[in-house]
C-alpha cells in the first residue's frame, strides 16, 4: 500500500531530485500533491519550477499549488548564490504547460488532512516549514490527522550553512520551524549531519548521465551545477544532495540512523536565530519530538537514487 504524502518544496535542484524519486517510486508512494513556498527563490519561480520538475517525468496530471510568499515573521532571504537565478539553473528546461491549481496550498493541505483517514497522510517538507506552521495554525484540527513529517533541516554537528548555526530552511522561517517542532506531530529530521554524506561526487554523477534518459541527464546537469557553489565552500568532493534523503527514507528508511531526542528552535537570538538545539546527549529533561538522523548508507542511498531516476 504506497504512503500518502504531500511534497512542500521550494526547488531548487535538490528538491527536483527528491520530486523525481517520488515520482519515479509509486509503489511506495501516492504524491496527493505538491505545495511550493518561498525559500531558495521567491514563490512564484518554486511555483513554476515545480511544475517544469513534474513534466521532466512526464507528469503534468500531478497537482502544483502555490503557497505562501513569505516566512511568518521575517523578509524572506533566498539562495539565489546556490540554485542559480531560476533556483533550477543547470539544464534549459521549457516553460511549463500544466497549470498551477487555483486553491492555496496551505488551504490544499488543511483540506487534504481533514479529508482522508487520520494518521494516513506524510508531510514532507523540503523548504521552509512556512506552509506547514501557517496550516496548523489555522487549522489545529488537523495536527493529530498527520501521520508524519518527514522534514529536511536543520543541523547539530554539522552546525550551519546559511549563518555559523544555522541551517537555510530553518533559518528563513524560525517561527514557523518551532510551531512545527511543538505541533506534536511526530518528525523526522534530515540534517546537515546527514545531508553533508549525501556528496554527489564525480562517479555518483556519471551514474546518472550513463543512464542516457531525459531524467537523467537533467539530474547530472542540475547536480553539476549545484555543486560548483558546495565544492568552493566546503572544498568537497561534490555537492550535498539534501532533499532526496527525505524522500530515500519513505522508501528504505533503514539506509538511515539517527536517535528520538528533544529539538528546539532558536528564534529570539539574531546570532543564532533558526539553530536546531538538538539534544543529542539527552543531557537535559526536554521530552523527545523528532527522530534526529546522524548518518546514512550513502552508496546505498545513491544506488536506490540511480535505479529509480533510471525507471522514468
Ligand atoms: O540547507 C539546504 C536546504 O535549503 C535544501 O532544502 C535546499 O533545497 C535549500 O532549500
Ligand atoms: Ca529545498
Amino acid at each position: 500500500m504506497p504512503r500518502k504524502i504531500i511534497i512542500d518544496t521550494d526547488p531548487g535542484q535538490d528538491d527536483a531530485v527528491a520530486i523525481l524519486l517520488a515520482l519515479a517510486s509509486p509503489e511506495e508512494i501516492e504524491i496527493l500533491g505538491i505545495t511550493a513556498v518561498a525559500g531558495n527563490v521567491p514563490l512564484a519561480l518554486t511555483a513554476r519550477n515545480a511544475r517544469k520538475v513534474c513534466e521532466v517525468a512526464g507528469r503534468s496530471d500531478v497537482k502544483v499549488y502555490a503557497g505562501c510568499d513569505r516566512p511568518l515573521a521575517h523578509t524572506l532571504v533566498t539562495a539565489e548564490h546556490v540554485h542559480g537565478k531560476t533556483g533550477l539553473d543547470g539544464p534549459d528546461l521549457p516553460e511549463p504547460q500544466m497549470p498551477l491549481q487555483d486553491q492555496h496550498g496551505v488551504d490544499f493541505i488543511i483540506e487534504t488532512l481533514r479529508a482522508e483517514p487520520p494518521g494516513t497522510v506524510t508531510l514532507c517538507p523540503l523548504g521552509p516549514l512556512t506552509n506547514i506552521a501557517t496550516a496548523l495554525q489555522k487549522a489545529p484540527d488537523i495536527a493529530e490527522k498527520v501521520q508524519e513529517i518527514v522534514l529536511m533541516g536543520g543541523a547539530y554537528f554539522e552546525v550551519g550553512n546559511i549563518t555559523p548555526a544555522a541551517e537555510f530552511n530553518i533559518y528563513v522561517d524560525p517561527e514557523a520551524a518551532e510551531i512545527v517542532f511543538k505541533s506534536g506531530i511526530p518528525i523526522v529530521v534530515m540534517p546537515l549531519d546527514v545531508t553533508h554524506k549525501a556528496l554527489v561526487t564525480a562517479p555518483r554523477n556519471e551514474a546518472f548521465r550513463s543512464l542516457g534518459t531525459h531524467p537523467g541527464t537533467v539530474v547530472a546537469e542540475w547536480t553539476d551545477f549545484f555543486e560548483r557553489f558546495d565544492k568552493e565552500k566546503y572544498g568537497s568532493a561534490g555537492a550535498p544532495l539534501h532533499d532526496p534523503t527525505v524522500i530515500a527514507y519513505l522508501i528504505r528508511p533503514e539506509l538511515f540512523t539517527g536517535r528520538h531526542v528533544n529539538v528546539e528552535i532558536e528564534t529570539q537570538s539574531n546570532l543564532t536565530r533558526g539553530m536546531t538545539v538538538a539534544d543529542w546527549w539527552r543531557v537535559t529533561d526536554r521530552a523527545p519530538n523528532a527522530m534526529f538522523m546522524g548518518d546514512l548508507d550513502a552508496d546505498g542511498f545513491f544506488a536506490l537514487l540511480t535505479e529509480r531516476i533510471g525507471r522514468l
